[in-house]
């Protein structure tokens, strides 16, 4: 498989062609912060937590790390002040959904210390649309038991109702929710 080489963070980094950005960070050695990627899972690029700044030329763009791939001469740079303002903006957006689990972290990070998208209609569904509950039971478990309801505002995590009994011995999505959202999702649904 043919090689390319990267610089990121000043660190020159060689991956196998076809291997994304957030992928020759890591072996690189340099932490990107992600909601929705997983090692199992096939590469989602939801959450743009992983945005990076990358920099052809006289050119600087914005791309999400994870599904970007790896080119040949690429200057990447994680943790520029446009980075930064992106994560603090989506830390922002998120934290009223789910107030506790990484995002509580990450807003210490990243310095956000309470969001201007707080309201009192405004409840805690303690999930950050990650999905990575539905594409565990998809990819994984190849089962679909779990799946995205509703739109904009409204969009949540739902059980698939007929997959109840099967979800009461699998349960492997818990490990996955590093929101809350799906082990509280089982108990209403009591499996
Ligand atoms: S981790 Fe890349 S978009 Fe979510």
């Amino acid at each position: 498989m043919q090689k390319v080489t990267l610089e990121i963070d000043g660190l020159k980094v060689s991956v196998e062609e076809g291997k994304s950005v957030l992928d020759a960070a890591k072996k690189a050695g340099v932490p990107i912060p992600t909601l929705c990627y997983h090692d199992e899972l096939e590469p989602f690029g939801a959450c743009r937590f992983c945005m990076v700044e990358i920099i052809r030329g006289n050119r600087k763009r914005l791309v999400a790390s994870c599904v970007y791939p790896a080119e040949d001469g690429l200057v990447v740079r994680t943790n520029t002040d446009r980075v930064k303002e992106i994560r603090r903006m989506i830390i922002e957006l998120l934290l009223p959904l789910a107030p506790a689990g990484p995002l509580r972290e990450l807003a210490r990070r990243y310095g956000v210390k309470r969001s201007r998208f707080e309201s009192e209609d405004m409840q805690p569904t303690h999930c950050t649309l990650c999905g990575m509950c539905v594409r565990y039971c998809s990819e994984v478990v190849k089962y679909d038991a779990v799946s995205f309801v509703g739109r904009g505002v409204s969009k949540a995590v739902a059980l698939t109702p007929e997959a109840q009994d099967q979800c009461v011995f699998c349960r492997k999505c818990y490990t996955i929710c590093e929101a809350g959202r799906f082990p509280m999702l089982a108990e209403e649904y009591s499996v």
